[in-house]
């Protein structure tokens, strides 16, 4: 049932013209070949994507409404991701913020910036819960937690949709990729994800099942294979999970060709069949690929597929296009909008990034750095001062020449009063060549403090850009031990699109500020940090492996019959000499390192300190369907005002299913001036606490909690509750 324009030009519209919705073609970057402006007039397109030459876009837009029998508007898509002239930090580092606030504006940005080239589409947010760092993609998520990723995603759709649909700047958001993407094996890009439903329900789907409820206008589905049924033509979670269960009415594109590829995955025989089981599934759109042209006719002739099913998938494209105000005015004129890369935009950035960093380490408090009791500075590395590495993967339309470095940032901060020497040292960061080492050394030997700016270059992450390994690439460790053999203190500053292995390097240098792509704002942003203008206060969005061997490593992982503990742990450095089997502490972890994370989920220092105490409860025992209060003090007891993410997390301790060790379920971020105390509260009903049992019920389940109040997953303030079946 839709609305009156949407049904009346339902009724009107050939089976052609119908598919022809269905279907999105690429642009040209600029210029309109014969065969899309007569595909246009035809009405055989519903939508271009990656065309943002606003010309060229008003004109196809011209083209559709003006010349073709209907004069149905199109939808412009673009990969705006993060950021569209001004980046913001990638979203794994937005993610580090922990602030919906910073993702809401930054989201809010972009969408103005892409706007004022007539997108009104972008293919974001990507949400799909990321375990696997070596997965490149990992880059584009918000990370490993369902309950932080949920929170996020929303705030990222809240701020490209502002509050309607029809406002100036306000562009359709996807929620994609529909879904266990993050979960391909070995974290190859594209590969097969086997996902037990109960975990999928519980770990992958929520925050899709969040962006749906926040109105979200369109999915996107993945590429993979999820459980053997590739998911552009996996009925069960199209139909039945996203249509049924979920009751969503915004419509699904495929993933680009990924609908011919379901022959490719073996699934179907042909680009027919391809095109059955994709709209038998639900799949709205066609993203590049033409099965829906070439076959979707023949399917609807003869019986297999019903019309009314494509009147179905046909008008929710439409009602998008209503909703977005396309048929009022398809038009962008760049002068209703706000400039590109204004004072404000360039700012909003700037915040975003400073708050995306993450303190990893600080020995001997060497940050920040004080312009007092410095004479010299050593910049060294392939990152300090490359404009366009920071800006980190999925940058269709971000410049470097707009990017502020490092380098140039720190020299403007410091100005004349410290000597600045730079280095580069490598040529990328996978270089092996280590010829400039010398050169680096010797900077780094006659200056106070040796700051080094590493880490991955951005084509290391993203899609199809999957490591094996996940070390600092190339020969940059071996320029850490060169530097760390001056005696200078060092600052690594890392920027990179996924947690890195650092084990090797940790105890080489004093200072770790992890910077993710930081974007247009790095520069500035980081020298903030490291002169002490602002505090660092972002916080892991994922696990830190010690090495690559431990993937998957998470925090809510479950306890196991055999959990690690340390009176259990035993190195294999440490085994004796013929040791009996039972000798080596027969726990749940390697032998050859230690269980536990090199940096946990949640942690992230800052120049101050912060103490939790007093946790209370509103009551110790709480029935079904009722809410408890939590209130804690958070005392900053350093000596800097700063911002801290306080955590809430809890613990199932019996589950009809096993329950994670932890579960994240609340968190805040919390200004406090040196010495300032506060009460902070978090409200937990009994319906944050459900889960999918073996039946795939979402239940609460009465019994015993633990609680914990602190300032990542490692937080030790805790105390207990019951939930009583009995009202
Ligand atoms: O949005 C992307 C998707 O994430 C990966 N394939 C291409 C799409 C459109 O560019």
């Amino acid at each position: 049932h839709f609305d009156l324009p949407v049904s009346q030009l339902l009724s009107q519209m050939s089976i052609e013209e119908k598919i022809g919705q269905m279907s999105q073609l690429a642009g040209h970057e600029g210029w309109i070949p014969e065969n899309l402006s007569a595909a246009l007039r035809a009405g055989k397109v519903g939508s271009v994507l990656n065309e943002v030459d606003l010309p060229t876009v008003n004109e196809l837009q011209r083209i559709a409404v003006e010349e073709s029998r209907l004069g149905i508007p199109l939808l412009i898509g673009r990969d705006v991701i993060h950021g569209f002239k001004t980046i913001f930090p990638i979203p794994l580092g937005q993610a580090a913020s922990w602030s919906p606030k910073v993702i809401e504006q930054g989201a809010r940005i972009s969408a103005l910036e892409s706007s004022t080239c007539g997108v009104n589409w972008t293919f974001a947010p990507m949400i799909d819960i990321s375990r696997d760092p070596r997965w490149g993609r990992i880059a584009e998520s918000l990370g490993e937690d369902p309950y932080l990723c949920s929170a996020l995603g929303v705030a990222m759709v809240n701020g490209f949709q502002g509050k309607d649909l029809k406002d100036i700047g306000s562009i359709a958001s996807c929620a994609k990729h529909f879904a266990g993407y993050g979960a391909s094996e070995s974290g190859r890009d594209y590969n097969t994800a086997n996902i037990p439903e109960n975990e999928l329900r519980n770990v992958y789907l929520p925050p899709f099942k969040a962006a749906a409820d926040a109105g979200v206008a369109t999915f996107m589905a993945s590429f993979s294979d999820l459980n053997g049924v590739p998911a552009s033509g996996n009925e069960w979670l199209m139909k039945e999970v996203l249509r049924e269960e979920w009751n969503y009415p915004g419509f699904v594109v495929s993933d680009w060709d990924s609908i011919r590829q379901l022959t490719i995955h073996g699934f179907t025989a042909n680009d027919k069949a391809a095109a059955f089981e994709a709209a038998n599934a639900g799949i709205n759109m066609e993203m590049v690929s033409s099965t829906y042209h070439d076959h979707l006719q023949a399917l609807v002739s003869e019986g297999k597929i019903d019309l009314e099913k494509i009147d179905l998938m046909v008008g929710r494209i439409l009602t998008l296009k209503y909703d977005l105000g396309l048929f009022d005015n398809p038009y962008t004129d760049p002068a209703s909008l706000p400039t590109i890369l204004n004072k404000e935009n360039l700012a909003a950035a700037k915040q975003a990034a400073v708050k995306s960093c993450v303190l990893l380490q600080n020995s001997n408090s060497l940050l920040p750095i004080s312009t007092n009791t410095v004479n010299s500075l050593a910049v060294i590395g392939p990152l300090a001062d490359d404009g366009y590495e920071q800006l980190g993967t999925w940058i269709f339309d971000g410049e470097a020449q707009h990017s502020q470095t490092c380098l140039q940032a720190i020299k403007d901060f410091v100005g004349e009063s410290v000597e600045v020497n730079y280095e580069k040292a490598l040529t990328n960061s996978r270089s092996h060549n280590q010829d400039e080492f010398e050169r680096a050394v010797a900077i780094a030997t006659s200056a106070d403090v040796a700051m080094l700016f590493l880490g991955e270059e951005s084509i290391l992450s993203g899609e199809a850009h999957c490591r094996s390994t996940i070390d600092l690439p190339g020969c940059q460790e071996q320029l850490i031990s060169a530097i760390s053999k001056t005696g200078t203190p060092i600052v690594l500053v890392v920027m990179a699109g996924r947690p890195l292995t650092l084990t090797n390097i940790v105890d080489k240098v004093d200072s770790i500020l992890y910077a993710w792509h930081p974007g247009t704002m790095g520069g500035p942003a980081i020298a903030d940090l490291i002169f002490g203008v602002e505090s660092p206060s972002g916080k892991l969005p994922v696990t830190f492996p010690r090495t690559v061997g431990q993937i998957p490593l998470y925090y809510a992982q479950k306890h196991t019959g055999k959990p690690a503990t340390e009176a259990s742990f035993v190195h294999m450095n440490d085994v004796p000499e013929r040791a009996a089997q039972t000798s080596l502490g027969m726990a749940a972890t390697h032998l050859d390192t230690h269980f536990s994370p090199l940096f946990h989920f949640g942690f992230g220092l800052s120049y101050s300190q912060f103490a939790y105490s007093n946790i209370t409860l509103s009551d110790a025992n709480i029935s079904l369907g009722e809410t408890l209060t939590i209130s804690a003090q958070l005392t900053n007891t350093g000596e800097f005002a700063a911002e801290e993410i306080a955590q809430l997390y809890i613990r199932d301790l019996v589950g009809s299913v096993t329950r994670p060790i932890k579960e994240l379920k609340g968190f805040q971020r919390v200004h406090l001036t040196a010495g300032e105390t506060t009460t902070i509260t978090f409200e937990l009903s009994t319906d944050d606490l459900a889960f999918y049992d073996r039946k795939m019920q979402l239940n609460a389940e009465p019994g015993q909690f633990h609680l914990w109040v602190g300032g990542s997953s490692e937080a030790t303030l805790r105390t207990e509750f019951y939930i009583s079946d009995v009202l």
